[in-house]
């Protein structure tokens, strides 16, 4: 374990005020969720909303509701997603089917989804990976002639929008993540959004039959929140970081995940959440804007929408030429506390647990995704020289790969120029 400024690859601050909301959340919790309710009502535009213990549980009840619908048994998930996602559709007892993922926009491959979306098909989840929009007015206009429904996931992408319109409001049915090193966070909850009223009613049944969360497990979340408040701030990260049964920022497959309705206390420590939503959404848009200039047209590939909107950049995805670059870039991270991060570690496709049952089905830009994509933190405590040290870092990597050595250990952050960063901490 280093002793040294450690940066989250996404942190999502509390303060103080927010704890002490949670709490107050406690003495009158319908009101409070019914008042968050309301404003994400408002915020959105949309007729229906609700609040549950996590991403992946607002996911497996939107198709567990979807397929009482229709009984269609097919989701489409992208092949390079979070594992949570084919867990909740496991869970959902329902088939996962992968559509390949472009490698310059995060989004669907369109053509292939055009041959997949077929009568079998349930509904398509159309995924803004790390705050990119994905094409979603397209992948409706092709979805609806085929009765097949989108599932907007705005896990990594609260905040973001197409031309005004907020990411979770194109599809038919959409969820929200407030799990840690998310857009923002209680801890962990999620929310389902939806305007259309067959589809809110079938959620609404499901929702009914949900349980509430129980006191201890309320008060446990509030703790890790708490704890969390303390030791994100780069000048103590090192500490988790240094931890490895903290398992932090590991991705896994488990479908045994609590599906329950959102609790006061989360919902209390979500108290000011436009406020906190504006200032992540800010600072994680200015850094991403301050390192892709300051990348400038480099052998590394970053990415974008292909379209007119707001991208909140969770993270920057940058894209290096080899695994082994990757690797150097991630080991030097580590040593040197920069809070660069590899994402998930496979495709869909190669999940130990599914890898049996997705074997015929190929997605070779989303393995090749996984070998050669890193992300950059972005996130609102990062200083001017975080930023530089995590340039240079890229940058390093790429000089040593140019003159053969991508060792590590061989390999210095190549010093970034100060005034292609605004000063802006
Ligand atoms: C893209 C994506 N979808 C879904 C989820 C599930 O959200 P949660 O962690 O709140 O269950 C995540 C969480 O990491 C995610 O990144």
């Amino acid at each position: 374990m280093k002793v040294q400024r450690t940066l989250p690859p996404s942190a999502a601050p509390v303060e103080w005020r927010d704890l002490i909301q949670g709490l107050l959340g406690l003495m009158r919790p319908r009101a409070t969720i019914h008042r968050l309710e309301g404003e994400f009502r408002e915020y959105f535009g949309v007729k229906h909303v609700w609040f549950v213990s996590s991403g992946k549980a607002a996911l497996s009840l939107i198709l567990q509701a979807l397929h009482g619908l229709s009984g269609r048994q097919k989701v489409v998930v992208p092949g390079y997603t979070c594992f949570s996602v084919p867990s909740a559709v496991v869970r959902a007892r329902l088939s996962v089917v992968l559509c390949d993922v472009n490698p310059s926009s995060l989004d669907l491959e369109f053509d292939q989804l055009t041959h997949m979306a077929d009568s079998t098909v349930l509904c398509v989840l159309a995924t803004h990976l790390l705050g990119i929009g994905n094409d979603v007015p397209r992948i409706v206009d092709l979805c609806r002639q085929r009765g097949i429904f989108v599932v907007e996931d705005v896990a990594q992408a609260f905040g973001g929008d197409r031309e005004g319109r907020p990411f979770g409001t194109m599809g038919d049915v959409s969820f929200l993540s407030f799990g840690r090193g998310k857009n923002i966070t209680c801890g962990s909850g999620g929310a389902i959004l939806s305007n259309d009223d067959r589809i809110g009613e079938a959620i609404t049944r499901e929702y009914a039959q949900l349980s509430e969360e129980s006191m201890l497990g309320m008060l446990k979340n509030w703790l890790e929140v708490a704890a969390m408040q303390l030791l994100i701030h780069p000048g103590l990260y090192w500490l988790p970081a240094g931890l490895p049964f903290l398992k932090l920022g590991e991705t896994k497959f488990d479908t045994e995940f609590p599906v329950t309705r959102m609790d006061a206390i989360r919902a209390g420590l979500l108290r000011r959440w436009k406020e906190r939503l504006a200032r992540s959404t800010e600072n994680r848009v200015a850094h991403a804007e301050q390192v892709l200039k300051s990348l400038g047209p480099t052998p590394v590939q970053t990415i974008k929408p292909s379209w007119r909107g707001h991208s909140v950049y969770l993270r920057l995805p940058v894209l290096m030429r080899s695994r082994q670059e990757k690797e150097s870039l991630c080991r030097m991270s580590r040593e040197q506390g920069l809070g660069v991060s590899s994402m998930y570690p496979s495709s869909v496709q190669q999940i130990a647990e599914l890898r049996e049952t997705l074997s015929s089905q190929s997605v070779p830009q989303s393995t090749m995704i996984a070998d050669r994509l890193v992300t950059l933190p972005t996130h609102e405590l990062l200083s001017t020289h975080d930023l530089e040290r995590v340039c240079g870092a890229v940058q390093g990597i790429q000089h040593a790969a140019e003159v053969g050595s991508a060792r590590s250990s061989e390999v210095q952050a190549k010093p970034c120029s100060t005034s292609e960063l605004p000063q802006n901490n």
